[in-house]
């Protein structure tokens, strides 16, 4: 079902009392919105943080975890044991992933049929590089990445599925794509997984540079359900300012 969603991915930011605060003062500023509010924090925060949203409307996730269920994968984490202690959502396949860790299409798919095995909601991200988007490649991109990723799911799945579009381009450089531009691309996705699915009732988001400035132009696109925010999200008083546009 689409919904307005507004994901924070705090990255590799974040000590656990720095995770408390910023969940204790955030809290009371976004307790009456509708929009289902979701922080994605480091692995050494997700307990703290699961214990202090006990009681708020604030949704913990996780930025990512091994397909695999168990076993010799030194320094990696699966989808039970995120699910063991309540972790709700899991960011999969985010660029940065894609880029330093040599992450493909083809474990991303993994870890979303892992994650939705064990009741986890996967995060997908999606997006084209500067280079893909000038050669006029990125609808065949997006397509492309977002068949793979989904690939072996069933339409009921999709309940339980979050994509993120997220131009390479715009993440972290203060670029964002404009809302129409945005808003064509996730279109195209929403196409591809009608044809794929035979609905397209998925809450898809836009990612890069989102800030309390465009949010609300961007969110009030079409296609648009709500947004997936890096930088924006470190600040107690802008993150809840995205949160609670309409
Ligand atoms: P940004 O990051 O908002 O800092 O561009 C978005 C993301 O990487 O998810």
């Amino acid at each position: 079902m689409r919904k307005r969603v507004i994901a924070g991915n705090w990255k590799m930011n974040m000590l656990p009392n720095e995770a408390i605060d910023f969940i204790n003062n955030l809290a009371p500023l976004v307790k009456d919105t509708k929009n289902e509010v979701i922080l994605c924090v480091p692995y050494t925060d997700l307990f703290y943080s699961l214990l202090t949203v006990q009681e708020t409307n604030i949704h913990i996730g996780a930025q990512n975890m091994h397909w695999e269920e168990k076993g010799a994968y030194t320094g990696e984490v699966s989808a039970e044991m995120l699910k063991s202690i309540n972790v709700e959502y899991v960011i999969i396949g985010h660029s940065e992933r894609r880029q330093y860790f040599n992450e493909t299409d083809e474990t991303v798919n993994l870890k979303v049929k892992s994650a939705l095995k064990h009741g986890l909601k996967p995060i997908v991200c999606v997006g084209e590089t500067l280079k893909q988007r000038e050669e006029g490649k990125t609808s065949e991109v997006i397509t492309s990445q977002i068949n793979k990723a989904l690939s072996g799911l069933e339409k009921e799945d999709l309940q339980n599925v979050i994509v993120a579009y997220e131009p390479i381009w715009a993440i972290g450089t203060g670029k964002t794509a404009s809302s129409e531009d945005a808003n064509e691309s996730i279109k195209e996705i929403r196409k591809e997984i009608e044809n794929k699915f035979d609905t397209n009732d998925i809450t898809i988001l836009y990612g890069g540079s989102v800030n309390e400035k465009n949010a609300k132009e961007l969110f009030s696109m079409s296609d648009i359900d709500g947004g997936l925010v890096g930088g924006a999200s470190l600040k107690v008083d802008i993150f809840s300012q995205i949160a609670n546009c309409n």
